[in-house]
This record gives C-alpha cells, structure tokens and sequence, in this order.
C-alpha cells in the first residue's frame, strides 16, 4: 500500500525549515540563517509535527533535542532535497549548459594546490559556480559527517567513517631551516638529532600534526615542541625567523614559496602521504561533482604531479 503521509507534509520549503533548525541546533539562529522570524520557523516546525503526527524534538532548557521521528524526518528531508538538486542539475544538463554548485571542503594543506585543479575545470565550465571551505582536518571531518560537499579532500581520511575515496597525489613532508642553519649543510642528518632542536608544530586537530605525531611515534622519536601554530604560512616565518624547525606539506613550499628557508636532510624523511579525494558512500554525486571527478583524475592529477616533481622534489621521495 502506498503511504499519503507526503500528502500531509505541506511545502519543500517545510523541510528546508526543519533541515536549518536541525544543521544550527536552535530555532534563533535557524530563524537568522533564512531571514525568517522566529515566530515562522516554530509554526512550519509545528505543521510538520502535526502532519508526522509526532513530536519532532524535546526542549532541555534553551537545547532542542530532536526525537528519533524528528531525526527521521531529518534524513528524509536530506534525500528528498537532495533529489531536488540533483534534478536541478540534470535539467540543466539537458539545456545544454552545465550549471550548478561544487562544494568542496579542503584540509588547509591542500588549499595550495586545489584552486589550480579549479582554474582549467572552471574554464570549461564557465557556468558552475565553485564553493570552497577550508579547515584543519578535524574540522573538514566534522563537514564530511553532515555531508554537506561533494568532495572533501585530506591526506588522512577518518577511517570510521563509511567513505569512497581516491587517492590522486603524493604528499611527502619536508624538514624546514632557516637558510644558513648549521644542519642545512650536512649532508645526512640522524632522525634522533631532531629531538635537540626546537620544534614548530601545527594545531591539534590538524592532519599534518597528527601524520608527524604518528611517524615520531613508530620510530621512537621525541619532539621538542616550543611553539604551536595553526598555519602553514605563520609555522613558515617562524621558522625563517629563526623560532626553530619544522615539518611541513612540501606543497606549501612549491605553492607557498620557499625563500629564506633550507629543506634539512633528516633520515627517514621525508614523511610520505598521500592527497584523497572523499565522499560519502551514500552520497549519489551530482553530474558536476562526477565532472569535476574525471577531471581530477585524467588532466589534474598529471597536472599537480608534474608540478610537484618540477619543484625539485626527487621521485624517491613521493
Ligand atoms: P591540515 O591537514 O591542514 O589539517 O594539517 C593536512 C593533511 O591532512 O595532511
């Protein structure tokens, strides 16, 4: 038998509505967040509840806690808008123009070398309009959970999570001097020597912080931390200026620049990893995220690599 509870739920703009309370946890700032009044929100809110016929969330003092039917709800209205977006796409590739949104959520790192895959996909379509979020890895993990891109991009995807993934970049991490330090002449340094100088780290939460963490960690190592930054860039100048040493993506030296500062030679580095592409399994990608898809993986993963190699990384090192 074919269920009419649709016929009850009133408007798409219902489930809009319930989507932003559940996304911001509060119907103020919901209400803010669609230019909407309070009184508005909670009366679309009260008819769903009313067509579901069930509560769709508790009050804990100011915290809306959503039920378990509230949540069900939640994920209907994820899937029937995101069919509506997908139709949005196919109509307009049908007209012939490929139109629409990417959303793309990148760790920092990345944020060097994605805006050149961006450039020639933007080129050819010149009607999609891009959407880039950048954040440290544990918050790029938080967007992934909510799925709220078509793509997000780390060298360590959280393996928790139920994802697809494709690998389609080296990402090694260099030891960083300033120029003229002692260590930038020798020509081999023992990994157990780096414990003796004081180290630049980057935030907790970063994915570079947690891939030095890890190799430090297999090989017995100790760090010297005597800073802690939450950029490539600041981590950079600190170490020009003489602050201590690092480890960082070489990315943000190809991109990023690397005057005034020396790569050290330290056994075992440098760190190699390696750049993903990521979405969610239950995610179907739209026509412009498959796009943009095959585009990473014919013209721009060759694109990036030979860069990375043209910026004297040698090939043993990626
Ligand atoms: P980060 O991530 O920018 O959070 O350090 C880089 C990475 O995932 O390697």
């Amino acid at each position: 038998m074919k269920s009419r509870l649709h016929a009850h739920v009133g408007t798409l703009r219902q489930l809009e509505i319930l989507l932003a309370v559940h996304k911001h946890g509060s119907i103020k700032t919901a209400s803010e967040s669609l230019f909407l009044t309070q009184p508005t929100v909670s009366m679309q809110l009260k008819k769903l509840a009313e067509a579901i016929d069930m509560p769709l969330y508790d009050l804990a003092g100011r915290k809306l806690i959503f039920t378990e039917a509230g949540l069900e709800l939640v994920t209907t209205a994820t899937e029937v808008l995101d069919s509506f977006a997908r139709l949005d796409m196919t109509l307009a590739n049908m007209r012939g123009l490929k139109a629409g949104t990417l959303k793309l959520a990148v760790v920092t790192t990345s944020k060097y070398f994605i805006p050149h895959l961006l450039g020639p996909f933007c080129d050819r379509y010149p009607n999609v309009n891009i959407q880039l979020k950048v954040g440290n890895r544990q918050q790029i993990i938080e967007r992934l959970k909510h799925s709220n891109d078509d793509f997000y991009v780390f060298s360590h995807p959280p393996d928790d999570i139920d994802t697809e993934q494709i690998e389609f970049l080296a990402n090694p991490l260099v030891a960083i001097a300033p120029d003229g330090h002692p260590l930038a002449t020798r020509k081999r340094i023992d990994i157990n020597e780096i414990s003796k100088q004081p180290f630049i780290m980057r935030e907790s939460g970063s994915g570079t912080r947690y891939a030095i963490q890890e190799f430090m960690r297999k090989n017995k190592v100790n760090l010297n931390i005597r800073m802690t930054i939450e950029s490539n860039e600041a981590i950079k100048h600190a170490v020009m200026s003489g602050l201590g040493i690092s480890i960082l993506s070489a990315h943000t030296l190809v991109y990023g620049g690397r005057a005034g500062l020396a790569q050290l030679p330290f056994s075992l580095l440098p760190i190699k990893t390696h750049w993903y592409f990521v979405w969610l399994k239950t995610k179907r990608p739209s026509l412009i995220a498959n796009e943009f898809l095959n585009h990473v993986e014919t013209d721009g993963r060759k694109m990036l690599a030979a860069e990375l190699q043209r910026s004297g990384i040698r090939k043993r090192d990626i």
